[in-house]
């Protein structure tokens, strides 16, 4: 019988045969301040973070092994299993959990890894959900949080995969916000770029504290006020990111150059930018249009949800 659980619901999943099953919904960074380089070498951001209607696929079937087999059209993008972080999560629980339930986890990758959608990190979230639902524990518990935290900065903020603001390196998350559900489109020109170098390049750029704070609209808002409060702010990393790849320039600019479009921002550390649009007729029709004149590129319409 197929199980689905925990948040969000998304759209329909393949059923496997006696598994339980989880989306893994992309992350969006609608807005992103990079405040400060700490001690560690990290750095301390503010980010708007929605979850889009697209994600990859997890599944796991209760074993006493622990295993994962990666399938989907980005499976060969997301590097070898033992290296995923799938695994890192699943393991980093068990050790903290003596006689933790186990299984075999089927992972279809549906969308781009290493693309600023937070692919790899939505993904060991997702396990972590499935391994809690498999074992009677909520995902809400310190242990879970904790191994989050410890597998990865974007782990906790997709644990619950809601909106949300998201500071230091992604450990404090702020409260669930009641954003409208918007209209997107993400397009990621299919180029390398590599976080560490984005922000050792920011450093040479501009350095930090550079956008504005986002500031959430009044309860009950309107999609275009929440445009308008994202709009203000912006993502501090996009100039590195163009500087190292001006790919991402010309996917900003053809989803600019498009009817209805309200902003084109960087996600993350990129190389996928994400237009804001009016509504979904011209969210899809604006996908097309870009799709078309770049084949190469992977472009998708996408609600973005509160
Ligand atoms: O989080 P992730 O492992 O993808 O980060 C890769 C690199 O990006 C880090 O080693 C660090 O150099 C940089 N980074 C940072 N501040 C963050 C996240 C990443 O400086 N908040």
């Amino acid at each position: 019988m197929l199980t689905r659980g925990g948040e969000p619901s998304l759209d329909a999943a393949s059923p496997v045969e006696g598994a339980l099953v989880e989306l893994a919904p992309a992350k969006i960074n609608l807005t992103l301040a990079v405040e400060r380089r700490r001690a560690d070498g990290f750095h301390d951001l503010a980010s708007l973070v929605a979850f889009a209607s697209i994600g990859d696929e997890l599944s796991l079937r209760p074993s006493s092994e622990l295993s994962l087999e990666v399938s989907g059209p980005f499976a060969q993008d997301s590097g070898a299993p033992e290296g995923n972080l799938v695994l890192k999560a699943a393991k980093a629980l068990a050790r903290r959990l003596p006689g933790l339930k186990l299984g075999k986890f089927s992972l279809t990758k549906n969308i781009p890894a290493a693309a600023g959608l937070g692919g790899g990190s939505a993904d060991a979230a997702a396990a972590l959900r499935l391994l809690a639902k498999l074992n009677g524990l909520s995902p809400q518990i310190d242990v879970v949080q904790d191994v989050a935290c410890e597998t990865g900065s974007d782990v906790p903020v997709c644990l619950a995969s809601v909106c949300r603001i998201m500071r230091g390196r992604g450990e404090i998350l702020g409260p669930r916000l009641t954003m409208p559900s918007l209209s997107g489109v993400l397009v990621n020109p299919r180029v390398q770029l590599e976080t560490a170098r984005v922000f050792a390049t920011l450093a040479k750029l501009h350095g930090t504290g550079v956008s504005l704070p986002f500031k959430e609209p009044a309860r009950a808002c309107t999609a275009a006020a929440w445009l308008a409060a994202i709009e203000r702010c912006g993502n501090d990393l996009e100039a590195a990111a163009i500087s190292l790849a001006p790919t991402v320039r010309d996917a900003a600019m053809r989803l600019r150059a498009q009817t209805g479009c309200a902003l084109a921002r960087l996600t993350g550390s990129g190389p996928t930018v994400f237009g804001l649009f009016a509504d979904e007729k011209h969210a899809a029709l604006a996908a097309e249009n870009i799709g078309k004149a770049e084949p190469g590129w992977w472009v998708r319409s996408v609600r973005l949800h509160g």
